[in-house]
């Protein structure tokens, strides 16, 4: 019934969604369900069941829905109001750790932070000593960083605000070692050819390029580097499909772009002292 229901909203994997969401909605992995078949469910159980399976319906995000994200490796609490980490930003990762491997305590901003899934992997990944700060202009999501950051046991200093004016603020104090962002780069053409879940109910201001220009945010971090990075200091950015013909226009010639795992070019990486 629950696969049929799914089926009709045109979900691409109704049996799947349908028993992911029924074992969220009972307390148990999807596995455990087959070992319950013959239970009768208790009518708490279908309601909760129901109400998942009509927010899935409305194409609302399943890590939405079940509260949470995988992300190199850790579980990050999402919902409403912050974005869902995706799998190819961890690329912004790996890169960012080859960069400080053999630093003893590497000062890092992510600007942007969201659910905190860059700041806190690499605070992890790190280790005690680095200087992890994070940035982002909303409460919703910052809520989210902070819960992620105490729940997995990372020290990771949170910004409430504007990215580039609290770059420009602390890098005043001491500049940093890695500058690292996920911006909005969403095109104003691109919008429409979104998911619904994604275009429905993610919020605008973590997708949607400000003033309709993909490439102002990764410009004026490239404008800002070298003067808020040590002299071996790096800036990572992550680019939208379409950008990357543009980004020796507005990165300059020493930045170089590496592919994600399916060919797309993806990491802007700029290194003005090098
Ligand atoms: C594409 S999301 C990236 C979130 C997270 N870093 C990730 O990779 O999943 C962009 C983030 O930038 C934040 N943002 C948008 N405009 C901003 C601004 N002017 N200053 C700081 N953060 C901003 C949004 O709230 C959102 O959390």
């Amino acid at each position: 019934m629950s696969t049929a229901f799914l089926e009709r909203k045109g979900l691409e994997n109704p049996r799947l969604e349908a028993d992911l969401l029924v074992a969220h909605a009972l307390g148990i992995e999807r596995l455990q369900l087959y070992m319950r078949l013959d239970q009768p469910l208790l009518a708490a159980e279908v309601d909760r069941a129901r109400d998942l399976l009509v927010r899935r319906g409305r194409r609302e995000p399943t890590a939405y829905i079940v509260g949470h994200r995988e992300f190199y490796g850790r579980d990050f609490q999402v919902g409403p109001g912050v974005l869902v980490p995706r799998p190819e930003t961890e690329l912004l990762v790996d890169r960012a750790r080859e960069l400080l491997a053999g630093y003893e305590a590497p000062r890092v901003l992510d600007v942007g932070t969201g659910s905190g899934c860059i700041a806190v992997t690499l605070a992890l990944e790190l280790g005690g000593s680095a200087d992890v700060h994070a940035v982002d202009i909303s409460a919703d999501a910052l809520e989210y960083a902070e819960k992620n950051g105490v729940r997995l046991g990372a020290a990771v200093t949170l910004h409430e605000g504007d990215g580039l004016e609290t770059l420009r603020r602390l890098a005043a104090d001491r500049p940093f070692d890695l500058v690292i962002s996920n911006p909005p780069y969403v095109e104003p053409g691109e919008a429409a050819g979104l998911d619904e879940e994604v275009r429905g109910h993610e919020p605008a201001v973590a997708l949607y390029a400000p003033e309709g220009d993909p490439d102002r945010w990764a410009r004026a971090l490239c404008e800002l580097a070298g003067s808020v990075l040590e002299d071996r200091g790096a800036l990572l950015v992550e680019l939208g499909h379409l950008q990357a013909a543009r980004a020796s226009d507005f990165a300059g010639p020493k930045a170089v772009v590496h592919d994600d795992l399916s060919g797309v070019p993806r990491v802007l990486e700029l290194r003005p002292g090098a």
